[in-house]
């Protein structure tokens, strides 16, 4: 039987990443941030000098991309010539151009591979915005993790990150590929008035339920 796969979705600055990272702690799951994987080409080809809009030379570099989609410790990890990109996937550059990447359809089915290689083996919570629709649309496992905008910008503002994070949704939901859309059997949260620990309580709850009705 294939290991557990938790789908964790929503618009920017929500808070999943920091809720996917404890619910993968706490259930003993490998955590994934597919966002770190789109913006290490975003970056990658901002470094080349390549505009997002230059599909056809993206797409032919996709596969000879110096960039490594792996592991450290419990956690997702990327590398390019084998050096792991933290800073770099947060400059403004990448804030800018990820998300018209993102929209490219061949890099999505480049990734689209790779998210679903890491659960071959392993259980996985996975982070990003089409993970319950797409990367994994039969697991039981959905939770669409969302806020108000005032209090997503706030939070981006007090991580200081100079990030449009509006323009990046509208442009997550207007694409024609994999879109960011709550899977109609996701669980919604919204987080706005919550904290990290309730979040976190209430999507842990939620698959110790589901799996003991499973057993
Ligand atoms: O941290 P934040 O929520 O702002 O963004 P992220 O999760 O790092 O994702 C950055 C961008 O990557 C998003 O705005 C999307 O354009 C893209 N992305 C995507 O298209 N599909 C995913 N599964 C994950 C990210």
């Amino acid at each position: 039987m294939k290991p557990p796969a938790i789908a964790i979705d929503g618009p920017a600055a929500s808070g999943k990443s920091t809720v996917a990272k404890l619910v993968a702690q706490e259930l003993g799951y490998t955590f994934i941030n597919t966002g770190a994987m789109y913006r290490a080409i975003a970056w990658y080809l901002a470094q080349q000098g390549v505009s997002p809009a230059q599909r056809e030379e993206i797409t032919e570099m996709l596969p000879n991309m110096p960039l490594d989609f792996g592991k450290d410790g419990a956690s997702s990890a990327v590398l390019c010539d084998g050096k792991r990109l933290r800073s770099e996937l947060t400059e403004p550059v990448v804030n800018d151009s990820v998300s018209l990447i993102a929209a490219i359809p061949e890099v999505r089915a480049f990734l689209l591979h790779k998210q679903r290689e890491y659960n071959e083996s392993e259980a996985v919570v996975m982070e990003g915005r089409d993970i319950g629709t797409v990367v994994f649309p039969d697991t039981p496992f959905k939770y669409f993790v969302t806020a108000s905008e005032e209090v997503r910008a706030a939070r981006r503002a007090a991580q200081g990150l100079t990030d449009s994070i509006s323009e990046r949704d509208k442009n997550d939901r207007e694409r024609a590929c994999a879109p960011l859309a709550r899977a109609t059997d996701a669980r919604v949260i919204d987080t706005s008035d919550m904290t990290i620990e309730q979040v976190v309580a209430e999507i842990v709850d939620d698959i110790k339920d589901k799996t003991q009705v499973q057993v």
